[in-house]
Formats: structure tokens, sequence, C-alpha cells
């Protein structure tokens, strides 16, 4: 993976990630098996990176979040077996495996993505040792996040016929289907440290919302550029499926710069943020920034190849 990219963080995740069982008898052992094909298939986990990354920045331990991160992790895995769901974007590719419909059937696989998602919350809800209001407060976020004002919204936009034309409308459509869920991935940190609506809260608010349009702009343009073998999925697939995307509206130079833009923006907003022990908005501890791994994760988005 990219040099700028924390790999330390995604080795602590995936470990995390492989103990993860769900299964409590063999009448149910198969579902697990499903879930646990897709969700252990690869993946470059820049969700829960960003909540390790993020955790670090305010000042926490990396550790303290990871059960936020591998429910964010379930959750995202979640949407790509519904996403390649043939009554979805038909795709038979995913993570380099054959998706989850193909290898265990279309009604094992929706059932996979409906455990993934449960499990998310009960995990959310089990092990994350925050003050229970906070654990509270980040459920909401990441419930909001993924659902009709979030990811969900975003995904029927985004298979609706017609598609909702216009600039901004491309832009809400990413926000919500893609943008919701890495943005709650940063702040569902924030809301757990409870610093959530402190001064230093709004630079990572605008960090987080930026990079998730900045990667999904990026994911239309590689379903243009990138190759089946580099992405795990099949090029092609969104005009295959006459989707409209910032390449389909903008032409592909065009896209670039707005993913140019985009990244400048998360990067200006990264910036910002201030040294860890300022963000309650007491005075800092003249400790240095500590958002490197949030720079190198938005550089990896904007240059990735998979
Ligand atoms: C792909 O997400 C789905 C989109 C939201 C565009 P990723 O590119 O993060 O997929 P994995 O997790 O690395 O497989
Ligand atoms: C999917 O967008 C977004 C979600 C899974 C919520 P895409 O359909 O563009 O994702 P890929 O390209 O199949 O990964
Ligand atoms: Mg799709
Ligand atoms: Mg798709
Ligand atoms: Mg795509």
């Amino acid at each position: 993976m990219d040099s700028t990219y924390p790999e330390h963080l995604r080795q602590e995740v995936d470990g995390y990630l492989e103990a993860m069982r769900f299964s409590d008898e063999p009448l149910t052992a198969g579902l697990e098996d499903a879930m646990r094909y897709s969700l252990l298939a690869g993946g470059k986990r820049i969700r829960p990176v960003l909540s390790l990354a993020t955790a670090r920045a305010v000042g926490i331990e990396q550790s303290d979040v990871l059960p936020l991160a591998g429910a964010i992790e379930l959750i995202h895995t979640y949407s790509l077996i519904h996403d390649d769901l043939p009554a979805m974007d038909d795709d038979a590719l995913r993570r380099g495996e054959p998706t989850c419909h193909v290898k265990f059937g279309e009604d094992v696989a929706i059932l996979a993505g409906d455990g993934l998602y449960a499990e998310a919350f009960r995990h959310l809800l089990t092990h994350q040792r925050s003050a229970p209001d906070r654990v509270l407060a980040a459920a909401a976020e990441l419930a909001a996040a993924t659902g009709v004002n979030g990811m969900v919204g975003g995904q029927y936009a985004d298979v609706r016929q017609p598609a909702p034309s216009g600039t901004a409308e491309l832009r809400r459509v990413h926000e919500l289907k893609t943008g919701r869920l890495i943005s709650a991935s940063v702040l569902c940190v924030l809301l757990l440290t409870g610093i959530d609506d402190g001064p230093g809260s709004a630079p990572f608010r605008r960090f987080a919302s930026e990079l998730g349009v900045l990667f999904q702009i990026i994911d239309d343009i590689l379903d243009v550029t990138g190759t089946d073998d580099a992405l795990g999925k099949p090029r092609g697939s969104d005009e295959r499926h006459g989707k409209r995307t910032y390449v389909s509206q903008f032409g592909i130079d065009r896209a670039r710069e707005l993913a140019a833009e985009s990244h400048r923006m998360a990067r200006e907003a990264l910036a910002e943020v201030p040294a860890r022990g300022e963000q309650n908005g007491r005075s800092g501890e003249g400790r240095p920034h500590a958002t490197a791994e949030l720079e190198g994760i938005a550089d990896f988005i904007y240059t990735r190849t998979s």
C-alpha cells in the first residue's frame, strides 16, 4: 500500500476484525461464514483506520476506539455486499474475490449484510468502553450516517432513475452514499471523546466531510482508469449501469481537478486542527499537532490506485 498510509493502524484493525465471531450455534454457522468471508477478504480499512488516526490526533489511545472502528468496518462491509447484489450494481468481484452472492447465493448475501449491520451496533454498544452518554451519541451518529439521510439514502439516489441532475445534486449523492460514513469515522471519535462541540471540532468536521467527497470522486475516476486486478472489483461498473459520476458529469480531466480541490480543502482543514490539549477550549500543552496520520490518509485517498 502507498507509503503515506498508516499501515500499522491497518494491521491493528485487521487483527481486531479477524478475532470477531458472530454465531453462537451450528444453525447459524453458515451465516457467520458468509459474513466473515466478505469482512476478511481484504480491503483498505480506510474508515476504521481513520477512527484510530483521529483518536491519536485528539490524544487518546487508538486501542480505546477499536470497538467503534470494528463496528464501522462491519457496516461498510454490509454496504459492499448489498451494493454488489444483482438488483443493485450486479458485480461479481469484490476485494479480489467473488462477491458474497456469487459465493453463497443472493439469499445468504442479503442476510450476511443484514447480520453485519445488526452485529455492528451490538458490538459498539457492548464493547465500547466510554461514558454511556458518549457511546449513545456515537451510536446515534453512526445510525444517522448510514440511514435515510446518509448512506442508504445516497444509495437510493444512486439507483433511482432518472438520476438527480445537476452538479450540486451529484455532490450531495456522494456526500450521502459515501461521505457520511467516512465523516462518521472521525465524528464518532470526537463524540466518544466529548470534544464534538468544542472549538477544536470544526476543522475535524470540515476535514471529514471533504475527505468523504474526495474519496468518492477518486472512486469514480478509478472506475474508468483502474484495473480489475488493482481495484479488486470490476472496472467500468458505473458506465455499464449508466451511473452519474464525477467522470460522466465533468469528464476525467475536470474530475481530477475537482479531486485536487477537495484534497487541498481537506488538507487545509487539518492544518487548522489545534494542538492536542487545546481541543476542549483549554489552553494547549505545547505539544505538536498530531495529524500526521490523518494527512497521510488524505494523501493516500487522493493518490490511490486501488
Ligand atoms: C468502496 O469502498 C465502496 C465505496 C464507498 C466507493 P473502499 O474503496 O473503501 O473499499 P474497500 O473497503 O477497500 O474494499
Ligand atoms: C458504493 O458506491 C457506495 C456504498 C457501498 C455505500 P459504488 O457502487 O461506486 O462502490 P463500488 O465502486 O462498487 O465499490
Ligand atoms: Mg453502487
Ligand atoms: Mg458498486
Ligand atoms: Mg464505484
